[in-house]
């Protein structure tokens, strides 16, 4: 298959999960690759597998909470692929679990928020422009389920996450218009790093599983099998969707 041959293709959080799962996945259709992540030894790490496979791909390390740096990684993919066409801003750090919200320390609260929604922003403002100036394309948001419901002691990343839903929906009104189709995937549990530390413990593994009416947690790759619809012609009148991969975790 090659839906994506002569696409750049800017992807955060790529170190690992989700991301390297969707960077293998777009690499393995034809796209070039910008891998980016906080972690800049994972984000060669996944740039390396893609190159072994025959695909293309850079990478580089940034944190999305600094705008600069979304700027800077904008500016790779360009000097790279001479242009972009699709970002999946799918950078993200998990809930504690552990806290009520009356309990959540200030700090903890704001750097949720600059991480899993600020850098949702930053990532937008920084790409639109030289989406613009490669003709349009498509931007796809990581949410969650808990960007469609809450949970119980996740108060900061469900709001954060309500809150890339929201920005989605506001970002897709400002864009359509001009060529640029942008939606979220709202992934429910899946086999990441982000779960290994919960799935480790056999109450919250069996509870995970339960909760979902498939009777399993997701793979990364059935995540990304969905960005890449998303990102793809066959989504070309998909608009502002914020799309439940959940196992049937919402419809209860
Ligand atoms: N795993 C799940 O069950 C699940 C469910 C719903 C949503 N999500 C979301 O999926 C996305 C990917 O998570 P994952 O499960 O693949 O976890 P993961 O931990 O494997 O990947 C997240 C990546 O984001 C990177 N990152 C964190 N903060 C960053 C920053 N400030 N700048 C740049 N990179 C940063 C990390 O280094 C890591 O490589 C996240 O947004 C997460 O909230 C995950």
């Amino acid at each position: 298959m090659s839906r994506f041959r002569a696409k750049s293709v800017l992807i955060t959080g790529a170190a690992s999960g989700i991301g390297r799962a969707t960077a293998l996945a777009f690499a393995a259709e034809g796209a070039s690759v910008l891998v980016v992540d906080q972690n800049g030894s994972g984000a060669h790490d996944t740039r390396e597998l893609i190159r072994a496979a025959g695909g293309t791909a850079e990478s580089m390390r940034a944190d999305v909470s600094d705008y600069g740096q979304c700027q800077a990684m904008v500016q790779c993919a360009v000097r790279a692929f001479g242009g972009l066409h699709i970002a999946f801003n799918n950078a993200g750090i998990p809930s504690s679990l552990a806290f009520r919200i009356h309990e959540i320390e200030l700090s903890d609260w704001q750097q949720m928020l600059n991480v899993n929604l600020g850098g949702v922003f930053n990532s937008i403002k920084a790409e639109v422009p030289a989406m613009l100036a490669s003709g349009g394309g498509a931007i796809i948001n990581t949410a969650s389920v808990a960007g469609l419901i809450a949970a119980k002691n996740m108060a900061s990343y469900v709001a954060a996450k309500h809150g890339v839903v929201g920005l989605t929906k506001a970002a897709a009104l400002d864009l359509i218009g001009l060529g640029i189709r942008v939606n979220a995937v709202c992934p429910a549990a899946t086999r990441t790093a982000m779960l290994e530390g919960a799935l480790a413990i056999p109450e919250i593994k069996a509870s995970m599983e339960s909760d979902h009416p498939i009777g399993r947690a997701a793979a990364a790759d059935e995540v990304a099998k969905v960005v890449l619809f998303l990102a793809s012609e066959e989504a070309s009148f998909v608009v502002g969707h914020a799309m439940a991969v959940d196992g049937g975790l919402t419809i209860k």
